[in-house]
């Protein structure tokens, strides 16, 4: 998104906290009109008022649930009575970390629908009318995990991988559209979703970073901008020796690994042969002749009352 003197109309999914809030009050204070989005009114409310004080040209609450196409639908169509939108921010999203078994099936719709689809549904909304104006940006949120897949966040890092995919292929597709496409992937960021997340050795970045990194992304419209040079620089070494590269996620998450549930190991038995009486599971040729089995023991055939009957005294 170039920087011009007019002020932007800006899009922002996931406002109400967070990466998305803090977002908001820093392009308020670029005087942008801001649309804000998320499910909870009162705390998008009380970031528009925020951002109004910030200097905001304007700034409107919109409640709206990226889960559910509908409300996305009914959501976008309040937007675009506000004006044309000139830039998306697709930042709605959230991550459980647990290991694969652990999370119910239901949670990792969930968040293969928030994280992935979600985005998908407000470009879906939005992008026709960049279209007609030939000019937008659309800047997805999506993490150094859908880059680098991690134990114990195996459906996030797979809906962020897929968002980077679905990002880089419709890029492809508005190529001279006038509309540019940005994956945004910040590591690790002091927030409320991100203090539900533990990453052992990984530096929590502070949430202000991130947020001049992703407007330093917004304004040169990238393919893909990582958050800190370190992370750029991983990403790097890590493209060419990627179990490298997920061999040094992988130990920031040992200590979940090792709290987590165990799958449970199939009895060992269950990979043989059920024994029959005439075939040994070792055997195979012909069946074996075997002498008929002694009767199943009971206590009085124990070696002890066996010895005792024998010896009396
Ligand atoms: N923090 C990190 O460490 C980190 C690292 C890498 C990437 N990211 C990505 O950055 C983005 C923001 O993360 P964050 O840490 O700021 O999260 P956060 O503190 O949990 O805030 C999430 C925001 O998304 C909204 N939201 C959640 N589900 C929604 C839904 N179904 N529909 C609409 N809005 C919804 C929430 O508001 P409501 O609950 O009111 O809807 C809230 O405003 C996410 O996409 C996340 O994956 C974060």
């Amino acid at each position: 998104m170039k920087r011009t003197s007019a002020p932007q109309r800006i899009v922002i999914t996931g406002a109400s906290r967070g990466i998305g809030r803090a977002t908001a009050l820093a392009l308020a204070e670029r005087g942008a009109h801001l649309v804000l989005c998320a499910r909870g009114i009162d705390a998008l409310e009380e970031v528009a008022a925020a951002a109004r004080s910030c200097g905001a040209a304007s700034a409107h609450a919109i409640v709206l649930d990226v889960a559910d196409d509908a409300s996305v639908r009914a959501g976008c169509r309040q937007v675009l009575e506000l004006g044309p939108v000139d830039a998306l921010i697709n930042n709605a999203g959230g991550c459980e970390q647990k290991t694969f078994l652990a999370q119910a099936p239901e949670q990792c719709e969930y968040e293969t629908v928030v994280n992935f689809l979600g985005p998908q549904r407000m470009v879906r909304a939005l992008l026709p009318s960049m279209l007609e104006r030939r000019t937008g940006t659309i800047l997805n949120v999506s993490s150094l995990l859908g880059a680098v897949p991690c134990p114990t966040t195996a459906t996030y890092s797979g809906a962020k991988a897929a968002l980077n995919a679905w990002s880089h292929a419709l890029r492809g597709e508005l190529t001279d559209s006038g509309v540019r496409v940005v994956v945004f992937m910040p590591s690790h960021t002091d927030t409320e979703g991100g203090a539900r997340s533990r990453f052992d050795g990984v530096y929590l970045l502070p949430l202000d970073y991130t947020v001049r990194e992703l407007l330093r992304a917004l304004d040169r419209a990238p393919r893909s901008y990582t958050t800190s040079p370190v992370f750029r620089m991983f990403l790097r070494v890590a493209a060419v020796f990627p179990v490298w590269g997920e061999r040094q996620v992988a130990r920031s998450t040992r200590a979940v690994l090792a709290s987590s549930p165990k799958p449970h190991a199939p009895p060992r038995t269950a990979h043989l042969p059920t024994p029959s009486p005439d075939r040994t599971p070792w055997s195979r040729g012909a069946p074996r002749r075997t002498e008929p089995s002694p009767p199943p023991s009971t206590c009085s055939d124990s070696p002890s009352e066996q010895t005792r009957a024998k010896h009396p005294s």
